[in-house]
């Protein structure tokens, strides 16, 4: 049936195809900001291991992308291009203790049937897998748009948290069992946010320190 659903660990081959998923996932976002066929290329070779696509049928639909760093996390203020610049290397560290949950798309026609949900659980356990210290990312907040004349980002962000406004994107990560310790700014261009996002965590409790 071609409506089904599997889910693979990232492929070369599959470049062409997850940057037009990305793209159509993130229509805000100027095409240059996003992961393009050769980092997504670069991805596969370096860490297939922690990279998921969701396929219905032959279509992928959904991807839930990430790399190993070094990051101070008490000094977590840092732009996109801080850690991954204007590059289309991967990034990937594999000596680094923190997974950096650099994408999670899911085309618009198949949201909201849990595979974000699934995404999620797949990359903690690549963190308990290769005993990470957790997830970390920068996230899109598209629900700041609207309220961007009212309030700060801080604020919009500190709203959500308290179930006060939904965001599309944060409500679900904190669903998901992330901390939202506060806000990037400059992080990824986006004129409808001003290029606010937040900064989420997801600590691993199973991490031993080596
Ligand atoms: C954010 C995003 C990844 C979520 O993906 P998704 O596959 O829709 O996620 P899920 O289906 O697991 O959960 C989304 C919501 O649907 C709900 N849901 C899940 N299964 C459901 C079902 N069968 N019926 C109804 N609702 C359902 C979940 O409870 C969740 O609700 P919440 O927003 O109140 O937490 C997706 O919207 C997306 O790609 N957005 C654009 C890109 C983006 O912002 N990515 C984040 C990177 S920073």
């Amino acid at each position: 049936m071609a409506d089904e659903l599997h889910t693979r660990l990232i492929e070369p081959e599959w470049a062409e195809q997850l940057e037009a998923l990305e793209r159509r996932c993130f229509p805000s976002i100027p095409p240059d900001e996003l992961y393009n066929a050769a980092m997504l290329r670069n991805l596969a070779i370096d860490f297939p291991e922690g990279n998921y696509v969701v396929f219905a049928g032959d279509e992928p639909v959904a991807m839930g992308l990430g790399v190993r760093v070094d990051f101070d996390i008490d000094n977590y203020q840092h732009t996109w291009d801080d850690l991954f610049g204007k590059t289309e290397e991967s990034g990937d560290n594999p000596a680094g203790e923190w997974y950096y949950g650099t994408d999670i798309s899911v085309d618009p026609a198949y949201r909201r049937r849990g595979i974000g949900r699934d995404l999620y659980e797949r990359r903690k356990q690549v963190c308990r897998d290769l005993n990470l210290r957790g997830i970390i990312a920068g996230g899109v907040i598209p629900g700041y748009a609207e309220h961007k004349h009212e309030m700060s980002a801080a604020t919009y962000v500190e709203k959500v948290v308290a179930g006060e406004l939904y965001d599309g994107t944060l409500s679900f990560q904190l669903e998901n069992g992330f901390e939202a310790r506060g806000v990037l700014a400059g992080y990824l261009e986006d004129p409808t946010t001003d290029s606010w996002a937040s900064f989420i965590v997801w600590p691993n409790p199973d991490f031993v320190a080596h």
